[in-house]
C-alpha cells in the first residue's frame, strides 16, 4: 500500500487490502440492499460496525450499484441536529459539482440555510432556522424525498441509531418510520451498539420499528482468519513475524477488532523484525502504559465498590454467575442483590460488556486493554 505506513488501521477505513475478511456480512448486506430489505446492524463497540459500513460501500462501487450515503449522528442531541447531519452528509457525498449536487443545493437553499465549510477540514456546514416544530417535521421528510427522487437506488447507513431515543421529540422513530415508508429507492442500514436499547426499538411490537428490519450481528473475526490475515500484512510490508506471536496477539487482545489492530500497530511500529511473541509481551506493556492516564481517570468516575467490581471480573476474564455466590464470595462483594446493582450501573456506564451467547449470559470488562491493566495492576 503505498502512502500507508502501518498498514493495521486503528481508525476509519481506507481499502479492501487493510481490511480483514467479513466476506459473509458483506454478502447478507449486498443481499438486503438488492431485495429492498432495510438493516439492523448491532455489535459491542470497537468490533467493527463503522468499519464494515464504510467496506460495504467500497463494495458497492465495484459493483456498480447505486449510491450510498453516511451519516453518524453520535454527536446529536435532536430532531434539528439530526437533519443538518443528513444534509451535511449528503452534501459531502454530491459536491456541488455533481448533477445531484447541484439539484441538492437547488433544494437547499428553498429552506434559506447557512451553508459553510469548515476551514480544517473542508466539510460542509449547513444551519437551518425553522420557526416552528412542524417545519422540521417537514424539511426532515423533505430530504428523505429529495434522495428519493433522484432516479438511482441509494443506501443511507445512520451509525450510532441509538441516540434517537435520548432526543427530546418523543416521535422521532415514529416520525421516521413515517417517512421511510413513502420512499422507494432508499434502503437503510440502521446501526449501533447498545444492544438492549436497538433490540427495544425493533423488537418491540409497540414500538414504529418493530419487525420493519432484518439483524445482522456483527461478531469477532474468526481467528484463523484473522491470524492470517495479520502475517500477510507483515508479509506484504516485507516483514516477518512468528505464528506464535500472531497468536499471542491475538489472545492477548481478545480478537476484539481494535485492541488487536492497536496491538498489531504498536508491533509493526517497533520495527524490530521477525516479530516474537517476546516483542508482543512488550508491545503490550507499552500500550498499557500510554493508555494508564485514561484508566486513572475511570476510577475516579466509580465508587471503591465498583472499581474492585471491575478489578473482580477482569481477573476471572469472563464471568457467567455473576450474582452467584461462587463468584460474589470469592471477592468479598456481598449479597447478590448487590452484585446485580453494581452489574447494572457499570454495564449502565459501558464499563462492563454483557453478551448474549448460547449459554447464556456473559459479562467482561468492556475495554480489553482497561481488563488486562486491572489484571496486572491489582
Ligand atoms: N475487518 C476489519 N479489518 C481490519 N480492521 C478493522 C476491521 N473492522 C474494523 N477495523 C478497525 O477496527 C477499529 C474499530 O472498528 P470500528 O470503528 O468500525 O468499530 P465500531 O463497531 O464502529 O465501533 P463503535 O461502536 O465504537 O463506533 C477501527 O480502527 C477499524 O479501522
Ligand atoms: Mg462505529
Amino acid at each position: 500500500m503505498k502512502g500507508v505506513k502501518n498498514p493495521f488501521l486503528v481508525k476509519g477505513y481506507l481499502t479492501k487490502e487493510l481490511f480483514c475478511n467479513r466476506e459473509k456480512e458483506l454478502e447478507v448486506l449486498y443481499e438486503n440492499v438488492s431485495n429492498g430489505i432495510d438493516t439492523t446492524l448491532i455489535s459491542p463497540r470497537r468490533i467493527g460496525k463503522t468499519g464494515l459500513i464504510l467496506r460495504f460501500f467500497d463494495y458497492l462501487k465495484e459493483k456498480k450499484w447505486g449510491e450510498s450515503v453516511y451519516v453518524d449522528i453520535y454527536a446529536s442531541r435532536g430532531l434539528e441536529d439530526f437533519i443538518r447531519m443528513l444534509a451535511e452528509a449528503i452534501l459531502l457525498k454530491f459536491p456541488e459539482k455533481t448533477s445531484i449536487g447541484k439539484r441538492f443545493m437547488h433544494f437547499l437553499k428553498g429552506l434559506r440555510p447557512l451553508i459553510g465549510y469548515d476551514a480544517l477540514t473542508g466539510e460542509p456546514q449547513v444551519q437551518i432556522v425553522y420557526h416552528t416544530p412542524q417545519e422540521r417535521e417537514n424539511t426532515l421528510k423533505g430530504l428523505l424525498d429529495f434522495l428519493d427522487m433522484q432516479n438511482v437506488p441509494i443506501v443511507l447507513a445512520i451509525d450510532e441509531f441509538q441516540q434517537i431515543a435520548e432526543y427530546p421529540e418523543k416521535n422521532m422513530e415514529a416520525l421516521l418510520r413515517t417517512c421511510m415508508q413513502q420512499l422507494n429507492n432508499i434502503r437503510f442500514i440502521f446501526s449501533g451498539s447498545r444492544r438492549t436499547l436497538m433490540l427495544e426499538m425493533f423488537s418491540s411490537a409497540n414500538r414504529p420499528f418493530f419487525a420493519s428490519t432484518q439483524y445482522l450481528t456483527v461478531d469477532k473475526i474468526d481467528r484463523e482468519v484473522y491470524a492470517s490475515f495479520i502475517i500477510h500484512l507483515f508479509e506484504n510490508y516485507g516483514k516477518e513475524i512468528e505464528r506464535e506471536a500472531v497468536y499471542e496477539i491475538l489472545d492477548w487482545s481478545n480478537v476484539h477488532t481494535f485492541y488487536t489492530q492497536s496491538l498489531c500497530n504498536r508491533v509493526f511500529a517497533m520495527d524490530e523484525f521477525p516479530v516474537t511473541a517476546e516483542h508482543v509481551r512488550m508491545a503490550c506493556s507499552d500500550l498499557l502504559e500510554r493508555n494508564e492516564p485514561a484508566f486513572l481517570q475511570y476510577r475516579q468516575l466509580l465508587t471503591p465498590i465498583q472499581w474492585n467490581f471491575l478489578i473482580a471480573v477482569a481477573k476471572e476474564r469472563e464471568v457467567r454467575q455473576i450474582s452467584a455466590q461462587g463468584f460474589v464470595g470469592k471477592y468479598n462483594i456481598g449479597t447478590p442483590a448487590n452484585a446485580r446493582r453494581l452489574v447494572k450501573a457499570l454495564v449502565d456506564k459501558e464499563l462492563l460488556l454483557e453478551s448474549v451467547d448460547k449459554k447464556g449470559i456473559v459479562y467482561r470488562v468492556y475495554d480489553v486493554f482497561l481488563s488486562r491493566w486491572l489484571e496486572r495492576e491489582y
